[in-house]
């Protein structure tokens, strides 16, 4: 009697367990078959009523049953577990892979590079100076006293720090307490480059600068000039225009004429404003130029005598022009970007434009 029962409950538990879909079902399964209140375990309390010679047989036999049916369950378990764990984490290498989003250069590093690219092709060198300078290279150097209005053009940041330097005057060195400033331009490479370099060079000079003033679409506190100079013994107003033609011919790809206009700055003699041909209609007169045909770039010039002197060239032994303008208001033009703020603007739906 007792053995069939027991027969029965393996086979049912068998049965049981070949239907069992998750591993909750199994638990459950173990503890309606072997747990306390189990049929099976009930069987085994009634072993103590029977005779001897029958709990030997039945209580084998219960035995290997038991083992039997939590082997079988403890297969079940193993085998739901192995293919859940397999579902979560399948992994389909057929799928393509989510694209990296990649960073790249400012448009300003971008257009610096270029322009730097193209200087180079020409045999120029790339000079550097430094953003917080002392009155007498971002100033004084460049042929603007203390007291000569000029340096009323560029609104400055003083800063509260003073440099020890040695200055050029007349010939001799005077070591001087120099007021700091935030570089008002990339002149100041000039000085830096002249100071140590023996001409002939040709050098350009990128750089970041700063003036105190509000911003507006065209103005902004910091900003990108960039400085050309070269210097040798019969440098003229024609290597200035022949340079300026090629570097923006190239720089906008297509061909470009330069007018220059009389101007004035402390640092050259004679000095002019230039100009480069519309480069939307080429001159003829369009909404870009204003019908004027023309647009305006920066200031250029042949180097003032009292700025070679300044830098320890002999008076009157070397020629050279320079000029200087806007780095972003070049960029402007090329991609036609309407506000200066947006540069620094950290705007990425700008800056991925580019
Ligand atoms: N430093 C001038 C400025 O920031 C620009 C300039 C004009 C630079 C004439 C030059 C130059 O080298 O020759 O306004």
């Amino acid at each position: 009697m007792l053995k069939e029962k027991i027969i029965k409950i393996k086979e049912d538990a068998q049965a049981a367990a070949e239907n069992a879909k998750t591993v909750e079902d199994v638990l459950q399964l173990e503890i309606q078959f072997l747990g306390r209140k189990s049929e099976f375990v009930g069987i085994l309390r009634q072993l103590k009523d029977v005779s001897v010679q029958e709990k030997k047989e039945v209580g084998q036999l219960a035995n290997s049953v038991k083992v039997e049916i939590q082997n079988l369950l403890d297969q079940k378990k193993k085998n739901l577990s192995s293919t859940f764990d397999a579902q979560v984490e399948k992994i389909d290498v057929t799928i393509p892979a989510l694209k990296m989003r990649r960073g790249h250069l400012h448009p300003l590093t971008q257009i610096q590079n270029e322009i730097e690219d193209i200087f180079t092709s020409m045999g120029f060198e790339i000079a550097d100076g430094p953003e917080v300078e002392d009155e007498f290279h971002n100033f004084d150097a460049l042929n603007m006293p203390k007291d000569h209005p000029a340096r009323d053009m560029q609104d400055t940041f003083w800063l509260k720090a003073q440099r020890n330097t040695d200055k050029r005057q007349n010939d001799t060195y005077e070591n001087i307490n120099e007021r700091m400033v935030l570089r008002t331009h990339t002149s100041n490479v000039q000085i830096r480059y002249m100071e140590k370099h023996q001409p002939p060079f040709r050098i350009i000079a990128p750089g970041r600068i700063y003036r105190n003033e509000a911003g507006d679409s065209t103005h902004e506190h910091t900003f990108h000039q960039f400085e050309a100079l070269v210097v040798g013994d019969e440098i003229n107003v024609g290597n200035f225009k022949f340079i300026a033609q090629e570097f923006f011919s190239k720089f906008f790809k297509k061909e470009i004429q330069i007018r220059i206009r009389p101007s004035f700055f402390p640092f050259t003699e004679p000095s002019f404003e230039f100009d480069i041909s519309c480069t939307v209609c080429g001159g003829k007169g369009c909404s870009a130029c204003k019908q004027a045909g023309w647009l305006e770039i920066g200031g250029a010039g042949m180097v003032n005598q009292n700025v070679f002197v300044a830098s320890g060239y002999p008076r009157g032994k070397y020629q050279g022009f320079a000029w200087g303008f806007g780095l972003e208001r070049l960029a402007m033009m090329k991609y036609k970007i309407s506000d200066i703020r947006l540069f620094h603007s950290g705007d990425l739906r700008f800056i991925k434009q580019f």
